[in-house]
């Protein structure tokens, strides 16, 4: 610490040791009297013994002298001179060891790497600072125990003077205070600064230290995040804002698109079955035609309506638990015409466990697979849609014998708007398998095709099965 007394007090009270040698000198003087007073008696002996006897008498004044000699030095030696240097021996080494102690501790406090204040835990006064806090705040140790914290301080609330004492006052009652503060230095530079506030024991004084921490680089960075997130936010809202805008869209197409079509579909129909009960064929073929397109467009903007929506990430499922045979059957009897259905051969497995899907999301994966199938195979060839159980999975393929896929282009073939080369003769719009693949993808399940090119393709979904996983975990 400081070398004033006020921060160092002796470790006891009483004389230093420094103090005690003096004294010792003063004692080694008495002796050097006591020599002296002994020679000048010595004399006056002598002088008194040569009026009494006429003729000096040098040993009888030596005698004299000799008995105070004796008597006084040994006696001061040993009553005042032995025991007091002892004590001051000890003195000196406990002083030795106070400054040793002092000075380590005086390394470790200008070693810290952050800025460190001691403060009168009564005044809040400055009294000391380490070497980190001259090079934070551009103070040398001397100005810096003349500082207020105000002036330490950025100085706007709550940056001040009377919050830095509340501060000081609660850690000085013993609640320790951690806190940021805008700090300045002596140029007027305000920068931020971690305070760790707490009350200390130092050389048996009540102090309170603060540990302050340069935190600029810190404070930078959580600005910088703060603002990337901001950024961030407006961005997600932007997004949201659009799918919104993007649902609306495939709502008002859905319904401004499909409700003319829907009296096209129900006129179309009605018109063939009485064209064909009058028996004007070829008019009743011509309304079928119709119906025919009807439905084709109607699938394409199912499709178009139903991608935009599932691109939008606005895509909600709304999973029940399914049996897989059951759903399958339903599928099938709903899809194409009858001689398609006529086609379809239909193997489920026994037991299969239920699966936790959204019904429909899940049928309108299925029905994309089985319409490619009857599309791009031969007109009377079999189509074969089977449900099985593998490991931990529930799986659905379905096979043609048609036109196949070719190898290269296999890996495209989930892709948006993809048409493979050997099927681009049948209509549509490349967006069937992008769905299905989407959707599989929205229940934690996968697909997979397998083709050659004029033989056939089987494709499949892999769905998990409701629990298995969880149970696996347990297990
Ligand atoms: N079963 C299949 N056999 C042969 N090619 C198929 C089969 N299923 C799909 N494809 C090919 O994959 C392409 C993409 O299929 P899809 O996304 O359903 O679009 P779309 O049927 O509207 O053309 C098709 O154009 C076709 O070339
Ligand atoms: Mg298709």
């Amino acid at each position: 610490m400081s070398g004033r007394e006020e921060d160092t007090p002796p470790i006891r009270p009483g004389r230093t040791a420094t103090e005690g040698f003096a004294t010792l000198r003063v004692g080694r003087l008495l002796l050097t009297l006591a020599a002296v007073i002994f020679l000048v008696e010595f004399s006056i002996m002598l002088a008194i013994h040569s009026f009494l006897f006429g003729l000096p008498d040098p040993l009888g004044a030596l005698l004299d002298g000799g008995i105070l000699i004796i008597v006084l030095i040994p006696t001061l030696y040993v009553v005042v001179y032995r025991p007091f240097r002892s004590e001051m021996a000890e003195r000196l080494q406990a002083e030795q060891a106070l400054r040793a102690s002092e000075a380590n501790y005086r390394a470790i406090f200008d070693a810290a790497n952050d800025a460190i204040f001691v403060h009168d835990a009564n005044t809040g006064r400055i009294l000391d600072v380490n070497r980190k806090m001259t090079e934070l705040y551009g103070y040398t140790a001397e100005e810096a125990r003349d500082r207020t914290v105000e002036e330490l301080s950025a100085g706007e609330p709550p940056f001040t003077q009377e919050e830095a004492l509340r501060r000081l006052r609660r850690a000085a009652e013993g609640q320790p205070q951690l806190f940021e503060w805008l700090a300045r230095d002596r140029w007027g530079r305000t920068f931020w600064v971690e305070v760790n506030l707490r009350r200390a024991t130092i050389g048996g004084q009540d102090r309170l230290l603060a540990i302050v921490r340069d935190v600029g680089e810190r404070k930078r960075a959580e600005q910088e995040r703060d603002r990337l997130l901001a950024e961030l936010r407006q961005a997600n809202e932007k997004l949201v804002e659009l799918a919104r805008q993007r649902e609306d869209y495939a709502r008002m197409i859905s319904h401004d698109l499909r409700s003319p079509l829907t009296s096209i579909l129900g006129s179309a129909a009605m018109l063939q079955r009485r064209l064909a009960g009058q028996g004007q064929e070829r008019e009743a073929r011509m309304a079928g035609l119709v119906l025919t397109s009807a439905r084709r467009l109607d699938s394409m903007i199912q499709e178009l309506v139903e991608s935009t929506r599932l691109e939008s990430g606005i895509l909600e499922l709304h999973k029940e638990l399914a049996d897989p045979c059951g759903l399958l059957r339903e599928v099938v009897q709903g899809v194409g015409t009858p001689e398609d259905r006529g086609r379809i051969q239909l193997e489920c497995a026994e037991g299969l466990p239920e699966l936790l899907v959204d019904r429909e999301r899940l049928e309108r994966a299925v029905v994309n697979l089985i319409t490619n199938a009857l599309k791009y195979s031969p007109p009377t060839s079999p189509v074969v849609v089977k449900a099985e159980r593998t490991d931990g999975e529930v799986q659905i393929s379905v096979s043609d014998r048609g036109v196949g896929i070719a190898p290269e282009e296999l890996p495209h073939i989930f892709d948006r708007f993809y048409r493979a080369a050997a099927g681009r003769k049948g209509q549509g719009l490349g967006l069937g398998l992008y769905i299905t693949r989407l959707m599989v993808e929205a229940h934690g399940g996968r697909v997979g095709v397998e083709s050659r090119l004029g033989e056939g393709s089987t494709f499949r979904i892999t769905l998990p099965i409701h629990g298995e996983g969880i149970a696996e975990h347990a297990a």
